[in-house]
């Protein structure tokens, strides 16, 4: 099929070129000219395991096309593919406004087009993360403007849904695997389009009204988090009562109705999805006047992360003022260099209020972390290495569960410290085999 799809972030690229393999032609519309530039090359803007491979296939067989001219997308394409940002809001509610100004620019151009290719009919499916009602809203944009037109009956246009369940990291894997498909839509003809695209995937694939779908991808997200902050809970009351947080969730796990995923303790959930998403969910409940206090609750827990963890190695380490203190991982989560809401933001910023001489280390995180965070970068060190983060420390706190740090030769991290104490937030280090080294754990 030919696809357009606007927005070259991780969810359009990542759909690009999976879409792409399946023998789909895709034609990829950046407005950014430097991404642009880079991706018409072949170089992929951020780290995330395997897209740079298909890129260079896809690009290879002639699949895949970046351009910043829409209207030769939109002309050429039956489905066009909307995957811009919906950053939040000041209120927390999403910002829609990139959304809507590429359904302007699509409608714009297809003003232009010749009755030929209008007659074959556009599918706009969005992609992007959106309150439940926009492809509504949409679908009434469209309606206006071929109003607006005075040839309405010659434009077949209809807005679709089709969210995306991509983990960063491991977004490839999901797109080409995924659990499920859901298609919202409003006619037989959209259904039959979305269907015939993903006709190769063997999964479940739900289909329901824009509306229904819109709720499953906040419903999903919201729900994931709902788990992260109940077992987070649950681990606060496990260090009162000296439980194992680890083995309480292991223990609930193997009940199949409430699963093993995402009950891992620690520091609280970041990146670009679930805060956002938990906050603008919220925000579309109390606009209906429906309670949201769980949800609040699920915010606040997380939020709470990094201010408990400040307090647990104030209690381990006494006077944090002039102590050499280690970060490892800045990213929210390994396999990406997204550091987008990442806990390592609060808890660097709650160690220089303590007067903490903090370094950090990450494999690849880096440079977004200092280009996110100047004022934060500009008073911490970073390390080329972790053993070089680590030399002289007096405690090292892990963030991000990077598997190169199970790695790392811990007797020699140890023996460099100034004291070898560790406060692992991911519960991701064996432990036990730490104490051997002389570590005191957090
Ligand atoms: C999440 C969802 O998992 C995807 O299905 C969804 O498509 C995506 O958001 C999105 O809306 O675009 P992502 O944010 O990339 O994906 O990463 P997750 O693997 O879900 O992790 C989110 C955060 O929760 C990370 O900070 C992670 O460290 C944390 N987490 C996850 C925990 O603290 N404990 C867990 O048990 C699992």
């Amino acid at each position: 099929m030919n696809i357009a799809v606007f927005g070259a972030g991780y969810v359009g690229l990542v759909t690009a070129v999976c879409l792409a393999t399946q023998g789909n032609k895709v034609m990829v519309v950046e407005k950014d000219a430097d991404k642009l530039q880079k991706l018409q090359g072949g170089r992929v803007t951020f780290y995330e395991p395997d897209v740079e491979s298909l890129l260079d296939d896809a690009m290879a067989s002639g699949k895949i096309a970046f351009t910043n001219d829409s209207a030769a997308a939109v002309a050429s394409s039956e489905l066009l593919f909307l995957c811009v940002g919906t950053p939040a809001l000041p209120d927390g509610s999403a910002d829609l406004s990139q959304v809507e100004s590429v359904m302007k620019t699509i409608l714009k151009n297809l003003q232009d087009l010749p009755a030929r290719i209008e007659s074959r009919g556009k599918l706009v499916v969005v992609k992007s993360t959106v309150p439940v009602g926009t492809a509504d809203r949409l679908s009434r944009m469209a309606a206006l403007h071929m109003h607006g037109l005075g040839n309405g009956s010659r434009i077949d246009i209809e807005v679709a849904s089709n969210p995306e369940f991509l983990r960063e990291g491991a977004a490839v894997h999901d797109f080409l695997f995924p659990d499920r498909i859901v298609i919202g839509v409003e006619s037989e003809r959209g259904e039959r389009l979305l269907k015939t695209l993903y006709s190769s995937f063997e999964c479940p694939v739900i289909v329901a009204d824009t509306r229904t779908a819109e709720m499953i991808k906040y419903a999903s997200n919201s729900f994931l988090a709902t788990k992260i902050s109940f077992i987070n809970m649950v681990s606060d009351l496990c260090d009162k009562v000296q439980a194992d947080v680890a083995q309480v969730a292991k223990g609930m796990g193997y009940d199949k109705r409430i699963g093993e995923q995402f009950l891992k303790a620690g520091i609280g959930f970041g990146g670009s999805c679930f805060p956002k998403d938990l906050q603008a969910f919220a925000s579309v409940g109390r606009k209906h006047h429906v309670k949201v206090e769980l949800l609040e609750q699920v915010i606040r827990i997380n939020q709470d992360r990094p201010l408990k963890l400040l307090e647990k190695l104030k209690d381990a380490l006494w006077v944090l003022k002039g102590k050499r203190l280690t970060v490892l991982g800045l990213t929210f989560k390994p396999n990406t260099d997204d550091v987008r809401d990442c806990p390592a933001s609060h808890v660097i910023a709650g160690l220089l209020r303590e007067q903490a001489d903090v370094v950090a280390y990450d494999p690849v995180g880096i440079a977004n972390f200092k280009a996110a965070y100047p004022d934060l970068s500009s008073r911490i060190r970073f390390a080329d290495h972790a053993y070089e983060a680590c030399e002289r420390s007096d405690g090292i706190v892990l963030l991000t569960e990077w598997p190169s740090f199970k790695d790392l030769d811990w007797a020699r991290v140890a023996s460099r410290m100034d004291a070898p104490f560790l406060l692992d937030a991911r519960h991701f280090l064996i432990e036990e085999k730490l104490e051997n080294y002389g570590f005191v754990r957090g």
